[in-house]
């Protein structure tokens, strides 16, 4: 009786210890499961993820075409804002832009902050650079990002309601004016970046230009795709 007793103990202990085993060999599974559907879901994710690049203070004589040429190559459409005083003797690139189907906006006529000067004479400036625009193109542009980013009410008030322009800041600062390198530009933008966000690049420097390409082809290989400013800004 105290054998027999002894011997259901032991084949209870051992159903236990199986029923564990088992437990846990399931847990690791699933675990490692889990794991590997993570990482496969991030490579092979179908969320999809937007970026937008965004070039300022062209037309560039001698970089615009560069960077459009490249820009073409890998299908990439991007959002050009652009002063009226490099416009003339620039049409052919700013009709190109067009044509490849980048958005096209305004950055003034010069390079002053807006946000110091009187509203109506800001609102002259960016009327003015508009028309040159659309003289080229065919097309008033919509959207226009400030130099300097410098933006304040009156002005959202004047040029919001006199010009309809939509004014276009930006996420990620490549800092490649300052930086003029398009290795640490890219490692910039690279490390600040998130989905949905707006690049900013100037297409007057060869470092940004290069830079350019080199986020393309790294931000692609993670799954971005490239997009005008108006797609990232309809909610
Ligand atoms: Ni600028």
């Amino acid at each position: 009786m105290r054998h027999g007793t002894s011997l259901a103990l032991l084949l209870m202990i051992g159903l236990f210890d199986m029923a564990i085993l088992g437990i846990l060999i399931l847990y690791l599974t699933v675990g490692v499961e889990v794991t590997a559907m993570g990482q496969w879901k991030e490579l092979h994710s179908d969320d999809p993820k937007y970026v937008a690049l965004t070039f300022d203070d062209g037309p560039n004589r001698e970089y615009t075409k560069v960077l459009l040429d490249g820009l073409k190559e890998r299908n990439v459409k991007a959002s050009f804002f652009l002063l009226g005083k490099c416009i003339p003797g620039n049409e052919e690139l700013v009709k190109l832009m067009d044509r490849d189907g980048h958005l096209i906006g305004v950055h003034g006529m010069d390079h002053r902050d807006l946000a110091k000067e009187k509203p109506e004479y800001a609102v002259k400036q960016i009327a003015e650079a508009g028309e040159m625009i659309r003289e080229v193109t065919g097309k008033e542009p919509d959207y226009m990002r400030p130099p300097y980013g410098s933006w304040n009410e009156n002005l959202e008030e004047a040029v919001g309601k006199e010009l309809l322009l939509v004014p276009v800041f930006w996420d990620v600062d490549s800092l490649d004016w300052k930086l003029q390198d398009s290795g640490k530009i890219v490692k910039k933008v690279l490390k600040d970046v998130e989905n949905g966000e707006i690049i900013l690049l100037h297409d007057e420097f060869a470092a940004s230009v290069e830079a350019a390409f080199q986020i393309i082809d790294k931000l692609r290989a993670k799954g971005y795709t490239f997009v005008t400013v108006d797609e990232l800004m309809v909610d």
